[in-house]
């Protein structure tokens, strides 16, 4: 037998990873998402939530406004797609004692476990803006709706002159381009393409409406402290640092975060960060 007639031992293919949740899991938002509680528990007492409706809460982190919504009396479930945050969610409703909600693993561009029409409210706030294939995530969201039910979601707007705009403009210029063909968030941010994505869902441009409204981040903490949090948890931050890092460059892009978190902070107390930031909310009408 010459070496070429030999068998081979047949190589295990590497794992095929999933670039969209990698990111998500890379750090740990829960340290982001503390500064945000506040912010969550006013957007979803202003959402109407009467008890026992049934709310769908997409990507959903570690319950930021999942955990209100129980606490108003419906019957929520929350899916992400980061396994780290869909175990601390979960660890934060067991703590609550809430019976009435829990978070399970999925993807907004596959809700395959969802049965059609079996919400009276999805809310997505920061959360589907950040999935690939926006068209196939507002057809997931609409199919699970049911029909007189609503969609709420939250989004960053491009170009804002607020904090998570900037955030972005300012570590995209410490990153390389995108790969070809990628789709950015932040178009979720701009009214014409919310409509041509549920329009392409058989959404009706009348059925959608669109306002301006704020989250405001509270630290309890200096805003160079606030960047930190951002450079050694936030999956995009942290990315942002290490190409930055390879031009050694990571010093210029620390000094523009901190300047542009100090420029924004509101606090007139050296321990507590205030920053309001600019979302655009979207309620489609199913
Ligand atoms: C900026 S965080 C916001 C989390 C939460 N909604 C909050 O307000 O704290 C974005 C979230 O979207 C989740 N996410 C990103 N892509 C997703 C996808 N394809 N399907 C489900 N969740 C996704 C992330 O894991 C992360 O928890």
């Amino acid at each position: 037998m010459n070496e070429s007639t030999m068998e081979q031992p047949t190589a295990t293919p590497p794992p095929v990873m999933n670039p969209n949740k990698a990111l998500w899991e890379k750090g740990d938002f829960t340290q982001i998402a503390e500064t945000m509680r506040q912010s969550g528990e006013a957007l979803v007492a202003m959402l109407g939530i009467t008890p026992g409706i049934k709310v769908l809460d997409l990507g959903c982190g570690d319950g930021t406004t999942a955990i209100p919504a129980a606490k108003s009396g419906a019957q929520v479930l929350g899916v992400d797609i980061a396994g780290n945050l869909v175990k601390a969610g979960n660890e934060r409703i067991r703590k609550e004692g809430l019976t009435n909600c829990s978070i399970q693993q999925g993807d907004a561009t596959d809700l395959q476990d969802l049965q059609d029409e079996s919400f009276d409210l999805v809310m997505s706030i920061f959360g589907a803006m950040f999935a690939p294939k926006p068209l196939e995530v507002a057809k997931q969201m609409v199919r699970v709706t049911r029909r007189g039910g609503r969609i709420v979601m939250g989004n960053w707007i491009p170009s804002d002159p607020t904090l998570v705009a900037q955030i972005l403009r300012i570590s995209s210029a410490y990153t390389p381009p995108p790969p070809e063909g990628f789709i950015s968030p932040m178009l979720w941010g701009v009214e014409s393409h919310v409509i041509e994505r549920f329009g392409s869902a058989g959404i009706a441009k009348e059925n959608i409406t669109f306002e301006q409204d704020t989250y405001t981040f509270i630290a309890l903490f200096s805003p160079k402290e606030f960047v930190d949090r951002f450079r050694h948890f936030y999956g995009p931050t942290m990315n942002a640092f290490e190409a930055a890092g390879k031009n050694g460059k990571a010093s210029d892009l620390q000094r523009e975060l901190e300047d542009l978190f100090e420029s924004q902070n509101e606090s007139n107390s050296e321990e507590v960060t205030s920053i309001p930031a600019t979302f655009l909310r979207v309620t489609v009408m199913c």
